[in-house]
């Protein structure tokens, strides 16, 4: 047995992502920025962001989508709204608002799943690689749904390949051959596809939805430094492995590290390497 999707969806505490806050925003050299664009542009063919936008970046991680939209330089620019559950992203956040000067970006710790916002208070509502691993993630868009205006854009992004599960699985089938048990990892299948990211917006009220798989590269300064935070994020996630001792831990995150190296290529650029992957953004209106 290979790797499989627990029957109940791992609830991952903000505490795994207070650790990871810091090397979140490099660990993806940048992917995160392209599929925040890629989402973005279906926002300006259907409903565009201007000064009046009052902008919603739920679960912001390290304000990615808030960036990326103040990098826009509409003047003046819109409020948003970041808010994620986990200090350590809150505290990334809050630099970037105090370094930058963005005077219209208000941050708060909130849990997606019960937002302290009133109903109808957003034009537009984002949550790129969020709202999809809440725990409960149709609370987290019926949030969402709620808290937007009527005619209101919602925007959210998946994984559909975000490469380093086959090499944790690859990794198992040979280091554990005769295992009985599956390695458990968060890998949301309904999330996966574009016609299943489009019924969830659906099922959630959404009208006027669609989807799309979007390449997003991540860039790193060497393969070692690209693998180190997959073997990070894969230590934390996978409930097989926190259950091993450490000395079983290590040898099977050298090896995965391994494999995850070889999926990297040199950069078409000339520096660094870069390794492809392919994510979902979806968008509809309320
Ligand atoms: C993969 S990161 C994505 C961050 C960012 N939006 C981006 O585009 O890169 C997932 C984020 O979701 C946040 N998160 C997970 N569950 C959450 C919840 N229930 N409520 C709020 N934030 C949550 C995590 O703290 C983390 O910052």
């Amino acid at each position: 047995m290979a790797a499989t999707q627990p029957e109940k969806k791992i609830s991952l505490p903000s505490k795994i992502f207070d650790e990871m806050a810091k090397k979140y925003e490099n660990g993806l050299g940048g992917a995160q920025n392209d599929i925040v664009r890629a989402l973005l542009s279906h926002s300006k063919e259907n409903h565009p962001i201007d000064s009046n936008s009052v902008i919603h970046d739920n679960a912001c991680g390290p304000a990615v989508a808030t960036s990326e939209i103040l990098n826009q330089s509409i003047a003046p620019p819109p409020k948003i709204f970041a808010t994620d559950y986990a200090q350590g992203m809150i505290d990334i956040t809050n630099s970037y608002k105090e370094r930058r000067g963005w005077d219209t970006v208000t941050v708060q710790q909130m849990d997606g799943q019960a937002l302290s916002f009133e109903d109808a208070k957003f034009t537009h509502s984002i949550s790129s690689l969020g709202v999809f691993m809440f725990p409960d993630e149709k609370k987290g868009l019926s949030e969402m749904y709620r808290t937007l205006k009527p005619g209101g854009w919602i925007g959210v992004t998946s994984w559909k390949d975000v490469r380093w599960p086959t090499a944790a699985i690859a990794a198992y089938e040979k280091l554990f051959p005769a295992a009985e048990e599956p390695l458990i990892l968060p890998i949301l299948k309904n999330w996966m596809d574009p016609e299943s990211c489009e019924r969830n917006l659906r099922q959630a009220g959404f009208h006027d939805v669609k989807a799309e798989v979007v390449p997003c590269v991540n860039r790193q300064l060497s393969k070692e430094i690209g693998a180190s935070a997959f073997v990070e994020f894969l230590r934390h996630v996978s409930p097989t492995i926190t259950s091993w001792d450490e000395s079983t831990q290590e040898r099977f995150l050298a090896y995965y590290s391994n494999l995850v190296e070889d999926m990297f290529s040199p950069a078409i650029n000339g520096n660094g390497v870069e390794l492809t992957l392919y994510a979902i953004v979806a968008s509809g209106r309320k």
